[in-house]
């Protein structure tokens, strides 16, 4: 029988014209904070590069920070950070790391005045109201400033994406996360409604200059036990209890052990960046 790939679980993305609503996900990414810092790959070095080269100073915000994976990388790149997290167990286990973090969704943030060189986030943005999140930005952002969030994008092999998707439903069945209708198709293709939401939210709030898409390719090998490390910090597997966590765990495990023990993830991280022009709605 083929296999009919929802592809949802794995990528974490609720299927909802709007994810930031679902916000029992959005805030549920602490409840394995270790875990989660442990097992998250950074951020691709030339996408901090480019960041950085293309904001007019080195004062950041960094959007859900999260444990601090991408400030971390901004702060060794000679920038100061300041982190936004709603999440007060991810936002203290990146003061731990010294960072600085101030617990708040970005909607509802209190900047009290401060402006900033550049706005980012990593792998959050689509946990944020698109039209809020960019008016926010355009209003804490000093002229020429960058708006720069940015997400990883993975695909594993079809075995493995199968495996976790049919063990998902049995865990799960009522889960958002679940769309047998949805057509399988790279993870790309099911991330560009959210880039290009991303992009239309910008040009709706106005007083940036046209979005521009940043691409950085890169690949990661996995043994089995890595991956089923990091398998519980995924958006759909937070809620989860333990019993079906491991239930999950044990049947992606199997498919990775039938195809060898390791797999290529292949990932994609997409940054959709737009620099503050100083005129337009929020900005005169
Ligand atoms: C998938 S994690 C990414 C964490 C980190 N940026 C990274 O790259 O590893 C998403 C983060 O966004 C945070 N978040 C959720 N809703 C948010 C909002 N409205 N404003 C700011 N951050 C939010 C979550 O608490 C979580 O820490």
């Amino acid at each position: 029988m083929p296999t009919v790939l929802p592809e949802q679980p794995e990528r974490s993305l609720p299927p909802d014209p709007e994810p930031h609503r679902f916000r029992q996900v959005a805030e549920s990414f602490g409840t394995d904070a270790e875990r989660y810092d442990r097992t998250r790959p950074r951020y691709p070095d030339a996408l901090i590069e480019r960041i950085v080269a293309a904001s007019p100073g080195r004062d950041l915000v960094d959007v859900g920070c999260g444990t601090g994976t991408a400030a971390r990388q901004f702060r060794a790149a000679g920038c100061t950070v300041l982190g936004v997290e709603p999440d007060a167990r991810m936002a203290g286990f990146a003061r731990r790391s010294g960072l600085e973090v101030e617990v708040s969704t970005f909607e509802a943030w209190d900047s009290a005045g401060r402006q900033f060189d550049a706005v980012v986030a990593g792998t959050a943005w689509h946990w944020v109201d698109l039209v809020a999140g960019a008016t926010k930005a355009a209003q804490v952002l000093r002229p020429g400033g960058l708006l720069a969030p940015f997400h990883h994008v993975f695909q594993s092999p079809p075995e493995v994406t199968g495996a976790l998707a049919n063990a998902y439903r049995q865990v799960a069945p009522d889960s958002p996360f679940n769309r047998s209708s949805q057509p399988s198709g790279s993870a790309l293709d099911l991330y560009e409604p959210l880039f290009a939401k991303i992009a239309d939210g910008i040009r709706k709030v106005g007083g940036f200059s046209e979005p521009e898409r940043w691409q950085f390719d890169w690949e990661r090998t996995y043994s089995r036990d890595e991956w089923l490390d990091q398998l519980p910090t995924l958006g759909s597997l937070t809620g989860l209890p333990s019993d079906k966590v491991a239930q999950v765990q044990a049947e992606v495990g199997a498919a990775i052990d039938a195809i060898g023990g390791s797999f290529v993830m292949a990932y994609t991280t997409v940054a959709v960046t737009a620099a503050r022009t100083g005129h337009g709605p929020t900005g005169s």
